[in-house]
């Protein structure tokens, strides 16, 4: 394996584990923040939403699952970025794992599958390096980030609310890609909600979203991958996405919604102030660069997918 597609020995957990020690959540609502990248405009945003929602009398809880980091390679928005991220309930992300316990020869620690280009490992393999001498300027955010854990389960409203990066078996792993379950993946689905128990699996890492519902041994279980909180998801649209998790009420922006026993589940868009982040970006990043090679486009033009292309599984 090389860098950027190996899976490291420390990423790996087992799905029997991953519920043991659930967390009580005493709030109405649950904002699940993956994939936020370093663009402090869309975490403005995300904190302008929750104060919103608690004007109208609803607390939230922010949790950030990962992959907080990315394109903030200036000491100050590094900083910025994890001092904000910090104050919340917060598990790891691959990108997050290597600045705290760097691999050696597991370059970005993304595991890419093959389906991902080669060109495009080795520009993630550039960014982890570049992010990894500014994190090393700050010992103090690398010990923070090293007492993380690698996945949380929340107990909201009466289930069981598992939170992680990749999938149930690794903190990288592409199990719940939007890829995975265009490709079928049910048996896998039902055999991780049997052996954790979940109710519901909030995860990120693939960038691309995906809303899933089932029965698994007669019980509703939800999938929900919130692709970027920091980069578009959709066609033409340049806004980020969060997993939103309620007591009862809908948000009146939900792009996708499903009920599990009077819990709602939606994808939220972060509609940030994209003029503002670009500024940064290519200040940061210029023309290029390794991500304004693999990331510029789609910071302005999203992806190519529609909101009915993230719900799954598919209706004939
Ligand atoms: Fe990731």
């Amino acid at each position: 394996m090389t860098e950027g597609r190996s899976c490291p020995i420390a990423y790996r957990y087992k799905p029997e584990l991953l519920c043991a020690e659930p967390e009580k959540v005493d709030a109405d609502v649950i904002y699940i923040i993956g994939g936020l990248y370093g663009n402090s405009c869309a975490l403005d945003e995300i904190e302008r939403m929750a104060r919103e929602e608690e004007r109208q009398g609803r607390s939230v809880e922010l949790v950030f699952n990962g992959d907080f980091n990315w394109f903030n390679v200036s000491d100050d928005l590094f900083r910025d970025i994890n001092e904000r991220v910090l104050k919340h309930r917060v598990s790891l992300g691959n990108v997050d794992y290597e600045l705290a316990n760097p691999n050696d020869g597991a370059g970005c620690g993304c595991a890419y599958p093959d389906f991902v280009d080669q060109a495009v490992v080795e520009r993630s393999n550039a960014i982890m390096e570049r992010l990894q001498q500014v994190a090393a300027r700050h010992p103090d955010i690398q010990g923070r980030l090293a007492e993380l854990p690698r996945y949380r389960c929340l107990l909201f409203g009466g289930l069981k609310v598992l939170v992680l990066h990749g999938d149930p078996e690794s903190l990288a792993g592409w199990g719940l890609a939007y890829e995975a379950f265009a490709g079928g993946n049910e048996s896998i689905l039902n055999d991780w909600f049997q052996r954790s128990d979940a109710d519901i699996i909030a995860c990120t890492h693939t960038c691309l979203p995906v809303l899933w519902s089932a029965q698994v041994e007669g019980r509703p279980r939800v999938v929900a991958n919130n692709g970027s909180a920091g980069m578009g998801n959709l066609r033409s649209d340049a806004r980020g996405l969060i997993t939103r998790v309620a007591l009862g009420s809908d948000h009146d922006s939900s792009l996708t919604r499903l009920h599990n026993r009077g819990v709602n589940v939606s994808l939220v868009p972060v509609e940030f102030d994209n003029r503002a982040w670009l500024s940064e970006f290519d200040r940061l990043w210029p023309i290029a660069s390794p991500a304004a090679d693999s990331y510029r486009e789609r910071l302005v033009t999203g992806t190519s997918l529609e909101v009915a292309d993230l719900l799954f599984p598919r209706r004939s």
